[in-house]
Formats: structure tokens, C-alpha cells, sequence
């Protein structure tokens, strides 16, 4: 029998253990040993609880507890966590966690920690809740280099975006609708200015290039200015609105943003709705494959995060390496990046067509949309630099949305 212990009885945490009763013998099986949740770790006493008898209050008690080999932690945030998982890991630990920030910000050190003891820091549940894809970066996708990752990797605002699109709903009775779900972080903004998708980018990127990418140099912008006449233009566009996340290996250079971006339906991502993710990878030899499934809430969390468990009880003493180095990657300023831009703008398009045209170039018939007093329209293929300048030099930009393929 292994001993675990829970850090935290929030969302994830109370999902953790759900996951462990309700398959407690497919489990214990596929480990090859019971599993048994010796702590759980929270400020709060749970009366009316059974998980009562768990809980505890000091983290020394799981810490100094040597029948404990394995810790869950499921807090979020910086610290405490960074400090209790770094001193699990040093006293021999493994730890499996759901923490995107701390991954993000110290997974290097704290893989490499864990290499060092012989034991696992996993953390499957960072980047897409429930689907499976730290480990197929990690031990499947080996035979290719990593050409393109772009992923759908926020379910707040992917649910947020589809229910604004499908039942012309507003932001904020979306975004209370999620929180209520249980997908929203405690801060709003981390999902809706795009913080969290940056997170999860930068965790993805560092493990397909073997190297540190600083979530801090990723160029993010969020939600919070589409508007439900963005929403009308899409459509009659043909596209769908969707917060993607990419990261793009192009001449030599690493490109990686978080920004809204308009797809059309070729693209393996447009049918990817409410809270699912969807993470697109392009490998030089594989080609292109994809990864889909429910990327926030409890329970399919909290699967990912049990899967990693069955992992640290199977190499109890064994590292299973994992290939991100503290070195770091330095990425390629998106000034160069090219794209299309969909534009909207006030006026009337029959009064502004020219001199839209003189400073955007000619604009193909079916790219351009008008409704009363504003229009919008798809540009050619430009950087992000000439776009910048060109759109200096014209008034009554309403708002400008990257086209994707
Ligand atoms: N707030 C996150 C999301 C939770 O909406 O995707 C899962 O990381």
C-alpha cells in the first residue's frame, strides 16, 4: 500500500479523492498497489464530512510522516506550494500537482529536484484538465521535432466565446455561469486576459523545445474586447472566434502568443466548443495530430491528476525523465510575425471604401461586411509591424482580431 497525502480540499482537491473512491480497486490495480489518502491538508474543518478524519492543519505532519511517498498538491498558486513541494521533493517525495503557475514559473528546478532523488514531480493536469498531453509531448511525440503547438487551452473562455457566439448571451452573465461550474479561476482575469492560456503555453513549449520558456516573454492579450458585433462579423465571415494559444517553430525562430484569433472551419479547432480544449501538434515526420477533451472542471481534473498518481506508485524509485532544462529559450519578437487582420471600423463603407484601400490595399468583395454606421473587413497577408503602421494612419478602428488559418 502507498500512502498519499491531498494538499488542498477545494475543487480539484475534493475531486481527487472522489476519483480515488469511486475507481478505488480498477486503481489499485492498474498501480499495482491500494492507494490509500493517508492526510488532506486544508485551513478548514468539514464537520458534516467523512474526509474529516483526514484532514490536518500542519503541513510538518505530511512532511515528517515517512509512510507518505506521495503528495498531491492541488492548491494553486505561488506559495505555499512552491515551498511545500520543493521540501516533499527534497525529503524524498514524489508529487504529482494541478498547478499550472508553479509549473510554469519552477517546473525546470523541481523536475530537476526530482531527478536528483530518484522520485517524480508530475503534473498532467496543468495544461488541459482532463486530456492527456504532457505525457504524449513528454514519451510519446519523441520521434519528432515539434513544429507548431496551438491549442484551445482556456475553458472559461472557449465557454464563455461559444455562448456568446450561439445565444448572442452577454460577457458577464457567461462568465458567472462558469465561475458557478467550478472552471473559472478565483480571479477572473487570469482566464479572461489570457494569463492562464499563457501559462499553459509556455508549460507545453518548454517541453517540446527541452527548454525554460518564460511565461513572462509570451505576448498575451485576452477576451475582454470582443464584442457581440465581433460575434456577427465571424459568422457572416465564415469564422468562429477562439483564444488560442500557439507556438510556432518559423525560419529558425520560436513565435509564441496568446491572443483571440478568428478560424475558419477547415481548421481542427473551430468545433471545439464550450469548456473543451483542443491541442493541435505538428510534428516534422508525424504530421499533424490532435488532442481533445474537457479541459477544466473536477472531476476530469482531477482524473489527470489521479493518472499522474498511478505513474509516481508505478516508479516509486525510478525518475521518469523529463526533458526541460532551466536553459532559456529565447523567443522571436511577433513584430515579424505574419498574419491576416479582420478590422472593424466606424462609418459607412461606401463613404470610407478608398481610403480603407489606400492604406490596407484592395479588399476582395466577399472579405468585407457592412452593417448601419460600421463595417469590417480581412486584410492580406501582413506582419504584425506593417499592420501596426498602416493602422496608425487611419481613424475609426473599432477593433482588430488576428485571422488564423
Ligand atoms: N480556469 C481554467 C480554465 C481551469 O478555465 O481552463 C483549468 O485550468
Amino acid at each position: 500500500m502507498v500512502n498519499i497525502a491531498v494538499l488542498g480540499y477545494g475543487t480539484v482537491g475534493s475531486g481527487v479523492v472522489e476519483v480515488i473512491n469511486t475507481n478505488y480497486e480498477s486503481i489499485s490495480k492498474k498501480a499495482g498497489q491500494e492507494i490509500n489518502i493517508k492526510y488532506v491538508l486544508d485551513l478548514r474543518d468539514f464537520p458534516e464530512n467523512p474526509i474529516q478524519e483526514k484532514i490536518v492543519h500542519d503541513y510538518n505532519i505530511i512532511l515528517n510522516d515517512e509512510e507518505v511517498d506521495i503528495v498531491v498538491e492541488v492548491m494553486g498558486g505561488i506559495e505555499p506550494a512552491y515551498t511545500y513541494v520543493k521540501s516533499a521533493l527534497e525529503k524524498g517525495k514524489s508529487v504529482a500537482t494541478s498547478n499550472k503557475e508553479l509549473v510554469a514559473k519552477h517546473g525546470s528546478e523541481l523536475i530537476a529536484l526530482a531527478k536528483e532523488k530518484d522520485i517524480n514531480f508530475l503534473f498532467e493536469a496543468s495544461v488541459g484538465g482532463g486530456i492527456p498531453i504532457i505525457r504524449p509531448l513528454n514519451q510519446s511525440l519523441t520521434a519528432d521535432e515539434i513544429c507548431e503547438i496551438t491549442g484551445i487551452l482556456n475553458g472559461t473562455t472557449n465557454f464563455i466565446l461559444t455562448k456568446m457566439r450561439q445565444d448572442g448571451s452577454d460577457f458577464e452573465d457567461v462568465l458567472k455561469e462558469a465561475q458557478a461550474l467550478g472552471y473559472a479561476e478565483r480571479n477572473p482575469a487570469a482566464d479572461v486576459e489570457g494569463y492562464d492560456a499563457c501559462r499553459k503555453i509556455a508549460i507545453l513549449s518548454s517541453l517540446a523545445y527541452g527548454r525554460q520558456v518564460d511565461y513572462e516573454d509570451i505576448y498575451t492579450e485576452g477576451i475582454t474586447k470582443i464584442t457581440a458585433k465581433d460575434m456577427v462579423f465571424a459568422e457572416a465571415f465564415g469564422y468562429a472566434i477562439k483564444l488560442l494559444g500557439s507556438s510556432r517553430r518559423e525560419n529558425g525562430s520560436i513565435y509564441c502568443m496568446v491572443a483571440p484569433a478568428m478560424i475558419s472551419e477547415a481548421n481542427p479547432l473551430y468545433s471545439v466548443n464550450g469548456v473543451f480544449n483542443g491541442i493541435f501538434v505538428k510534428g516534422n515526420v508525424l504530421g499533424d495530430v490532435m488532442f481533445y477533451g474537457s479541459g477544466a472542471g473536477k472531476l476530469p481534473t482531477a482524473s489527470a491528476v489521479v493518472s499522474d498518481i498511478v505513474d509516481e506508485v508505478k516508479h516509486l524509485h525510478t525518475n521518469i525523465m523529463t526533458r526541460w532544462s532551466s536553459k532559456k529559450m529565447t523567443l522571436a519578437d511577433i513584430e515579424g510575425s505574419k498574419k491576416r487582420f479582420y478590422v472593424r471600423m466606424e462609418g459607412s463603407l461606401s463613404g470610407r471604401k478608398k481610403e480603407v484601400e489606400s492604406v490596407f490595399g484592395a479588399i476582395a468583395a466577399t472579405e468585407i461586411e457592412s452593417i448601419p454606421n460600421e463595417f469590417a473587413f480581412i486584410t492580406e497577408v501582413m506582419s504584425e509591424k506593417e499592420y501596426k503602421e498602416k493602422a496608425k494612419t487611419i481613424s475609426g478602428i473599432l477593433n482588430r482580431i488576428r485571422v488564423d488559418r
